[in-house]
């Protein structure tokens, strides 16, 4: 019997099966045979939020959640946060490399040549509510694009991906920016090409009345930092949801607002504004042992804390914290910053969290420093989503290479009724009817 393979014995029947072990993982279609007769459809395999469930081979983003390690093709997120821009990180997830000099600024030309947006794109942001929120705008705005590049249907030809792929990491930044100017009611600000990345975003975001904007410098390295942080992070709640979308062969521009819809959520990407909507709520410090309390009696979360990979210390959350003080010796400290490091103590002295590995995640403190940036809460999640386009476009590059994609579509255990007998309209009783 070959070592790299498991063996099952199905106690219905007594049959032995021996089914192969890859790359620590067994197939799961591997126990489709193991039936109790001819018309059992066969074991499937239940795992609600894919816990256990490997959904795609990736060679993208390494994560060891028990050692708090997270890799970019290989190379440390520390590393790649102290000497790289976010376009290089940018080329890096999508080309499997580092740039060389010529790359890098090939690529910065390519992404800067696709930062406009075409007016239609821009009168559609017009008709927004006045207050609406940010991340919305941005998921709609972004799926308005499909209609602005029809040709972006063509998925199968790589050639036509790249160019989609071009745009949409240019566009981000400023449907971004707009939404931001529309809700402050600011004219739209155009992009400026000589700048990097994150300074212009600056200036789509903030330019008033001066002819060129300059950005604070270590302000403008601070963001760009946050942006290689939050590039890529694999099998997450939206580069699922931008796999399973993408698996369809929908185009990539709806393919991401999906994800970015996903990543609203304050589970997920939406939690940076939760937390700070919680600090808030917190108010002082003194308050931090009762907010505790209450949050271990079963009143909500502590937003901003746990993670379902890692379970030992989110590398990201360290960098952040660094991060944040070069930013406050900009703007002055954000007053916040005592309230989240006294819930970070107590949180990690105490035997709920110890016992269940809840450790602050990235958006424990990114928020803090977005604030002291000068962004609305309701924005946070927006700086979320536009250097996480780059790795959901990376994953769905990656997915469209791949020999065994198929379209996304899991199976149920079906719980509800089966075969009843139609019940006519007057014969219907009102029980059961709009149950919630
Ligand atoms: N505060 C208090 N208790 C928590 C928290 C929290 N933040 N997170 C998990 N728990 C508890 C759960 O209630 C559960 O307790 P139990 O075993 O007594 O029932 C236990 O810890 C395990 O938690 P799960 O919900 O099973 O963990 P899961 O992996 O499904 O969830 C998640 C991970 C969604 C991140 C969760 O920790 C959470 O909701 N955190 C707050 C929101 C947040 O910060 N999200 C951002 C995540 S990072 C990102 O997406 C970019």
């Amino acid at each position: 019997m070959p070592s790299n393979t498991l063996t099952v014995t199905d106690n219905r029947t007594n049959h032995t099966y021996t089914l192969p072990i890859e790359d620590g993982t067994v197939r799961s279609m591997d126990f489709r045979q193991i039936k109790t007769g001819a018309e059992d459809f066969g074991l499937m395999t239940y795992d609600p939020a894919f816990v256990n469930t490997a959904s795609c081979r990736s060679s993208i983003t390494f994560i060891d959640g028990e050692r708090g390690i997270l890799e970019y093709r290989g190379y440390p997120i520390e590393a790649l946060a102290e000497h790289c821009n976010f376009l290089e990180v940018a080329y890096l997830l999508l080309f499997g490399e580092l740039p060389n000099e010529a790359q890098l600024k090939d690529w910065r030309t390519e992404i800067t040549h696709h930062t406009m947006l075409h007016e239609t794109t821009r009168k559609f942001l017009d008709g927004f509510h006045y207050n609406a929120h940010p991340m919305s705008m941005l998921v709609s705005t972004v799926a308005a694009l499909s209609t602005v590049y029809p040709e972006a249907r063509k998925v199968h030809d790589p050639a036509n991906r790249l160019l989609q792929v071009k745009r949409l990491i240019a566009k981000m930044p400023t449907l971004a920016a707009m939404a931001n100017r529309y809700n402050v009611g600011l004219p739209y600000v155009y992009p400026d090409n000589d700048l990097s990345y994150a300074e212009n975003f600056m200036n789509m975001l903030w330019k008033m009345v001066e002819p060129k904007y300059a950005a604070n410098p270590v302000l403008a390295r601070a963001l760009d930092i946050l942006f290689i942080l939050h590039a890529d992070h694999e099998q997450n709640c939206s580069t699922n949801a931008m796999r399973s979308v993408g698996s369809s062969d929908a185009d990539p521009y709806l393919s991401v607002a999906a994800a970015a819809a996903a990543l609203s959520g304050p589970l997920h990407g939406g939690a940076n504004e939760q937390v700070l909507k919680m600090l808030d709520e917190i108010g002082s410090k003194d308050n931090v042992p009762a907010y505790i309390r209450r949050i271990k009696e079963g009143h909500g979360k502590l937003m901003g804390f746990g993670h379902r990979v890692y379970k030992n210390f989110d590398p990201r959350a360290k960098i952040i914290k660094w991060t944040a003080e070069k930013v406050f010796e900009v703007t002055g400290r954000n007053p916040r910053l005592d309230i989240a490091l006294e819930l970070e103590r107590i949180a990690l002295e105490d035997e709920y969290f110890i016992s269940r590995k809840l450790y602050p995640n990235v958006d424990f403190y990114s928020g803090i420093i977005y604030q002291a940036m000068g962004f609305k809460p309701e924005f946070f999640t927006v700086l979320f989503a536009i250097p996480r386009t780059v790795g959901w476009l990376a994953q769905w590059q990656e997915m469209h290479a791949d020999a065994d994609l198929k379209i996304a579509r899991p199976r149920q255990i079906y719980t509800g009724e089966r075969k009843r007998e139609f019940i006519p309209m007057e014969a219907r009783k009102a029980a059961g009817a709009m149950k919630a």
